[in-house]
């Protein structure tokens, strides 16, 4: 689909049992999370998996030296930002709003528009979906059949995909390839929750867990920094790798402390709410709702708010009020 975009509203209403699952998991996980390390994705010398050495889907793959950690993006805490990925941005002339950061479609999006922003003192987040086939990338036609679960729901055409694929494993590596080559600061790769999902391949959250992992290493060692969106149950294993978090809705469902312990760590959290009334005006009821720190908002303090419409159009208001609607291309 030539729109792309509008990956907001995808998460939104099948999150419901993730506080639950959250807090059982946090036990476990804290456990886990010391004896993953960075290794995952690649092969684990025959330990856990019964046999198939080709379990190792960075195999092919180039080995670039690691960058200085000193020369990735990290973004500060409370940076501001705007997410447009309805359709490219038009650069033609001066971007509004002038913030810290940008979160940009990766594929549509030129690398000439990567550069005008960082020209204008802006940082560039390229985002692609990591765990969702969608039918019209450039390189949709190097999945494989196997490759798919069950049809997101509400999202006719796009598929969950198996995390574990050797072969998904190295589209995504190509993919970050693509946003190095682009110049992007930072991936934002979505869907990565499908363990959240009726995904029909019997996803886990250890899954997603070892997912992130293996987009993390590759994309240090790509120098591209990394967000984990959504996928609140994950949390604590993958904060030491990533950069940042992506998240949607954390003050709808009032969940934000699943959240800030990247604001803790010295990461932000670029939070995402589509009150009704965005793209025209927002009940200030609403408003304050979100922007201020209590009731479903505590434990947002810090957290990079925007308010959006759930296409993720150039339309934005931010918790100072503010309102703008960042020109996009007509496609
Ligand atoms: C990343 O770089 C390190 C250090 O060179 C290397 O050991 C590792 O295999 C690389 N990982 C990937 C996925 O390329
Ligand atoms: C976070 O940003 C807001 C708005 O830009 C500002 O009012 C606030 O003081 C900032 N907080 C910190 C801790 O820097
Ligand atoms: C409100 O915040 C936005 C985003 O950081 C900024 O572009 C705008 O200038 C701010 N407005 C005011 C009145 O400070
Ligand atoms: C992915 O691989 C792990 C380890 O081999 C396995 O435990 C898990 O069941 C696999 N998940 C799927 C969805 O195939
Ligand atoms: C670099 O970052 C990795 C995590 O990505 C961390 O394990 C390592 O200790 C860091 N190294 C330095 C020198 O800060
Ligand atoms: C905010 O965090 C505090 C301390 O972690 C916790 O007790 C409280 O329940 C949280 N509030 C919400 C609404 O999540
Ligand atoms: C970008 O905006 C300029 C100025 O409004 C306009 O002339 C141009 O057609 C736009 N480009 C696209 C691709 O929409």
């Amino acid at each position: 689909m030539a729109s792309g975009g509008r990956r907001a509203g995808k998460t939104g209403g099948r999150r419901r049992c993730m506080i639950i699952t959250s807090i059982i998991v946090a036990l476990v996980v804290i456990a886990l999370a010391i004896g993953l390390g960075v290794g995952l994705g690649r092969d684990h010398g025959g330990g856990s998996s019964s046999g198939s050495s080709s379990a190792s889907p960075a195999s092919g793959t180039p080995l670039p030296s690691p960058p200085a950690n000193g020369s990735i993006y990290q973004p500060a805490v409370n940076s501001t930002w705007q997410i447009v990925l309805q359709n490219p941005i038009n650069v033609s002339t001066t971007i509004t709003p002038h913030v810290d950061v940008y979160d940009i479609d990766m594929f549509t999006n030129p690398q000439s528009t990567i550069q005008s922003l960082q020209q204008a003192g802006m940082k560039v987040i390229c985002y692609f979906s990591a765990g969702s086939y969608e039918p019209s990338r450039p390189d949709s036609g190097d999945f494989q059949a196997a490759d798919k679960g069950k049809e997101l729901a509400g999202w006719p055409g796009e598929y969950w995909l198996n995390l574990n694929s050797t072969n998904v494993r190295q589209i995504m590596v190509k993919r970050m390839q693509l946003a190095a080559q682009k110049g992007c600061d930072a991936v934002d790769p979505d869907n990565v929750d499908g363990y959240s999902n009726d995904n029909g391949l019997g996803l886990t959250q250890q899954d997603s867990i070892d997912f992130v992992q293996f987009l993390a290493e590759h994309a240090r060692n790509l120098s591209l920094a990394i967000g984990l969106k959504n996928a609140g149950d994950i949390v604590q294993n993958v904060l030491p790798v990533v950069q940042f978090s992506v998240n949607e809705q954390c003050i709808h469902y009032s969940e934000c402390a699943t959240f800030a312990p990247f604001v803790a760590a010295g990461k932000p959290v670029f939070n995402i709410e589509y009150p009704s009334g965005a793209g025209s005006t927002i009940a200030v009821e609403k408003y304050q709702t979100i922007c201020t720190d209590s009731g479903n908002a505590a434990n947002s303090t810090d957290f990079s708010k925007v308010m959006k419409t759930m296409d993720l159009t150039g339309w934005v208001e931010y918790c100072n009020g503010s309102v703008f609607d960042t020109s996009m291309s007509s496609s």
